[in-house]
């Protein structure tokens, strides 16, 4: 929810849960360890074709299953808290700067220094376009590592999740498609990364705000002049 209050010059607004917060760096850090493992796991150059050697893939694998069921719960968590979370509702708003074309014309404008971005919800259009893109990119890695956990493990959650991903493994392609699907989703984080840090600093700097600080207080403020501008 947000808690808007003024204080001295500033505009200070409660933007992100300890949930929230809290989801946004296990992500951060599970993602990083996925493609970490998952370019070991595509091109194993530690394995040398000695059979104990085979096992220094076999502990990456397990590693990146690992931190794949974890990227997994942690996405199902922060996309049920966007519908549904407390602090949801400024988030949800941002929908209407998306179908908006004045707020599209007003944020790409304000990005090349002309006039200021005005917006009714949380993130400005191509910025929710953005994460919305890359928690789409999040699900598509998802589903394409379970298929592939489950041509690995047999027993269990493998067991019982093998027929309705070797559905989605038919919709998809077949195997070697979703093989290559998965892969390429990590090229996709690769790309983001860099631009999402990149702009959280120039977003900062450029909108005189705390676009990095509020991922780790909650809190983010805004000049009083200036309380419209983009987070
Ligand atoms: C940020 C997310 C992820 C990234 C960047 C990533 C990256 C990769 C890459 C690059 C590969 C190698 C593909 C190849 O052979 O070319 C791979 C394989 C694999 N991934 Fe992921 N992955 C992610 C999420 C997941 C998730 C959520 C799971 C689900 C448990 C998962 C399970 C697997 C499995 C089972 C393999 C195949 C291992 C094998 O062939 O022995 N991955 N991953």
């Amino acid at each position: 929810m947000d808690k808007r209050e003024s204080s001295g010059v500033e505009h200070v607004s409660f933007v992100y849960s300890s949930t929230n917060r809290l989801l946004h760096w296990i992500r951060a850090v599970v993602i990083t360890g996925l493609a970490i493992t998952g370019f070991y796991i595509a091109s194993p150059f530690l394995s040398s074709g000695e059979s104990s050697d085979q096992l220094i893939y076999g502990e990456w694998v397990s590693w990146h299953v690992l931190l794949g069921f974890i990227l997994i719960s942690a996405g199902i968590l922060r996309i049920f808290l966007f519908f549904f979370g407390k602090d949801s509702r400024s988030e949800l708003s941002s929908l209407k700067d998306e179908f908006s074309l004045k707020s599209w014309i007003l944020q790409l404008k304000s990005y090349f220094f002309i006039g200021e971005l005005q917006k009714k919800g949380l993130y400005g259009p191509l910025q929710f376009l953005a994460y919305t893109v890359i928690m789409l990119l999040v699900v598509l890695s998802s589903l394409s590592g379970l298929i592939l956990y489950v041509h690995i493990y047999h027993q269990g959650l493998a067991g019982l999740l093998y027929e309705p991903m070797r559905v989605v493994e038919v919709w998809m392609g077949g195997l070697a498609t979703v093989r290559l699907i998965h892969h390429i989703t990590m090229w996709g984080f690769l790309i983001f990364i860099p631009i999402h840090v990149y702009m959280v600093i120039w977003s900062a700097i450029r909108f005189k705000h705390a676009a990095l600080d509020v991922m780790f207080t909650g809190y983010d403020y805004h000049l009083k002049k200036r309380g419209d501008e983009e987070r």
